[in-house]
Formats: C-alpha cells, sequence, structure tokens
C-alpha cells in the first residue's frame, strides 16, 4: 500500500511537456519562414508547399526528419537542401511552436501566394562589367537533369584570398555563366573538347558578392554573413521575382568556407 502511495506521489510532480506556444511560433515564422512559406502557410510560389492547415504533427515530423537527415536532400541542388539548413537550426520548442501557429492557420485557397519579403529579397549586387577581361574563369561543371553547362568566374579579390587560404574579404564577386547545352538530334548533350556539355544559348548568370552591411537586413537563420546574391537576364538585368532566401538558406550551412561550393576549385585556379 505505502510503495503504490509513493507512486502516486511521483507521478503527480512528475513535469508535465509544456503545451506548444503559438505566439512564439507566430513571431519566428515571420522573420524566416515566411520568406518562403508566407506568414499565414500560404507559399509564396508553385515549388514551395503550403503548410497552413497541416496537422502539427506533421509538420513537426517533418521538420525532425530534416534535421536528423532522415528526409534529406539526394543532391546538393534539390530543395530539400533548403529545409536541411534551416530545420538544423531550429530547437525542439522552435519546432513544436512553428508546427502549431502553421496548424492554427486557415487553409490557402486555391491558387493563393504570399508576396516575397522585401528585406530579404533586396540585393547589392550588380552586373559585373567586363568580368571577361578582368576575373578568372576557374571552373565548368556540366549538369544531366537540367541539360546546362556552367562557366564560374571570380573577381582578383576572390582569388587571391582563396589562394592564400583566407576567408573572402569584401568586394568578393562569384559569377557563373549558365548555358543550355547544345543537343544532338536525340536530344542528348553534345560533349565538347573540354570534357564538358558544349555550350548553346546562354540562359542566365547567377551571382555571389560581398560588401560590408549587405547582410544586415537579413534575419540571422538565413544570414550569409555580408554576401548577397542574385540571377541576371542574358541581356544582364536583374531577373525579377528571385527569393534570395532560397539562394542564402542553401548556402548557409558552407559558413566555414566563406560560403562557397566551389571554394577548393577557386583556390587551384590557375
Ligand atoms: C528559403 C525557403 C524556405 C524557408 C525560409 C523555409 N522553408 Fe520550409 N520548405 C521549403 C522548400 C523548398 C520545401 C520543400 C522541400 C522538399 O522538396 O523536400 C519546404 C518544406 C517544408 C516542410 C515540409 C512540408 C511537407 O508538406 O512535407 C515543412 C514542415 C517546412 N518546410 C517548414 C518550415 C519552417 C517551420 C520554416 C521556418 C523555420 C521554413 N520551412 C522555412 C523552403 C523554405
Ligand atoms: C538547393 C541548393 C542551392 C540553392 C537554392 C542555390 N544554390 Fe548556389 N550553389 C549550390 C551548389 C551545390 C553550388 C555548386 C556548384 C553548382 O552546383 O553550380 C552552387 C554554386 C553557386 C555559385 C558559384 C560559387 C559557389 O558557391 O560555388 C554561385 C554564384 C551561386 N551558387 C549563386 C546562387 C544564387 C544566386 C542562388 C539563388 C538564386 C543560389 N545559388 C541558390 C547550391 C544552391
Amino acid at each position: 500500500m505505502k510503495k503504490v502511495l509513493g507512486l502516486s506521489i511521483v507521478l503527480a510532480v512528475a513535469p508535465v511537456a509544456q503545451a506548444a506556444d503559438v505566439e512564439a511560433g507566430k513571431a519566428k515564422v515571420a522573420t524566416v519562414c515566411a520568406a518562403c512559406h508566407g506568414a499565414n502557410g500560404v507559399s509564396v510560389s508553385d515549388t514551395i508547399p503550403n503548410l497552413a492547415a497541416q496537422r502539427a504533427g506533421y509538420l513537426e515530423a517533418q521538420l525532425k526528419a530534416f534535421k536528423d537527415g532522415t528526409r534529406k536532400q539526394q543532391a546538393p541542388t534539390s530543395p530539400t537542401a533548403i529545409m536541411n539548413a534551416i530545420a538544423a537550426q531550429l530547437g525542439t520548442e522552435d519546432i513544436a511552436n512553428v508546427a502549431a501557429y502553421f496548424a492554427s492557420q486557415p487553409g490557402a485557397a486555391t491558387g493563393a501566394k504570399s508576396a516575397l519579403l522585401p528585406n530579404v529579397v533586396k540585393t547589392g549586387v550588380t552586373f559585373p562589367e567586363g568580368y571577361k577581361e578582368s576575373f578568372t574563369k576557374y571552373h565548368t561543371i556540366s549538369f544531366p537533369a537540367t541539360k546546362q553547362v556552367r562557366y564560374y568566374y571570380a573577381n582578383k579579390a576572390a582569388v587571391a584570398a582563396a589562394k592564400a587560404g583566407k576567408p573572402l574579404p569584401d568586394g568578393s564577386v562569384l559569377f557563373a555563366e549558365v548555358y543550355a547545352a547544345k543537343l544532338d538530334t536525340g536530344g542528348k548533350p553534345v560533349m565538347g573538347g573540354d570534357g564538358f556539355y558544349m555550350a548553346d544559348k546562354l540562359v542566365a548568370y547567377t551571382a555571389m558578392a560581398r560588401e560590408a552591411g549587405w547582410g544586415k537586413d537579413i534575419p540571422d537563420m538565413l544570414r550569409n554573413a555580408d554576401w548577397n546574391y542574385a540571377v541576371f537576364t542574358p541581356d544582364k538585368q536583374l531577373r525579377p521575382g528571385v527569393n534570395q532566401a532560397e539562394c542564402l538558406a542553401c548556402h548557409k550551412p558552407l559558413d566555414n568556407v566563406s560560403y562557397t561550393f566551389t571554394l577548393k576549385q577557386l583556390a587551384g585556379a590557375k
């Protein structure tokens, strides 16, 4: 009898799991998740899922799976990499809170979309006129999935630092030309003499650059120090509607290599 009584006392004082804090979840969503999923869980683009009115348990399970890597990107360019990077920065309470918040939101109307966050979209990167003469071409990659070939360029400040084994400083510019590969009559990319796909039409340019203060309006969970990102059209204009949050999120885990995937190749530039 005594024993049973003792046990019931232990149970009575055992800590109860804390209820999720919807308001704290809302605040986190407003600064970070809103850049892609919208402040109310209605996402900003067709490639990003709506989270409004999803069950909290499902959202929590997905966030835990992104965090522990059981739901993981298959290729470094897969969009799942974005969520692996974001979820890695969320604690257990954050996960419960944001899940409860999104679950509390009314479901999205068909075709509804949220606006991009202006402070995250704003970029300081401008088109590097004259890059063909002044930059070093340091790398090439063929992309079978998209049938593209990309040529990577860097300015003097970036090349010098990479070669010296130093972090890339303010004033660094990394830049890539994105070409559609030339296709044979069967629609397969044609190999060039350099061992990469032969380039056909220029599709876009993509760029990352850093200057003092460029990161100041970007929330910590997305911020890449003072790096900003941009995509340019073939006629050298900023491509409208680019969500810099995606660039920032995917490059974010590379903080110990200047946020640069191709830093090794850059250090080996001729
Ligand atoms: C930079 C854009 C971006 C940001 C910021 C972002 N997400 Fe995502 N999220 C995505 C993309 C893209 C996917 C789809 C991933 C995939 O294809 O596996 C996704 C998927 C998810 C899913 C899985 C949905 C499903 O139906 O399985 C959850 C849950 C989620 N995000 C929660 C969050 C939370 C919470 C935050 C803020 C802490 C956040 N996301 C911030 C882009 C983003
Ligand atoms: C899903 C992950 C992912 C997203 C999103 C992403 N990148 Fe990258 N980025 C990579 C990977 C992986 C590389 C390595 C080479 C490659 O695949 O082009 C790279 C390379 C680069 C490079 C060459 C320098 C380097 O880091 O090696 C630039 C410039 C660049 N990305 C710009 C952008 C811009 C601009 C955006 C947003 C419009 C963006 N990236 C979004 C994964 C991503």
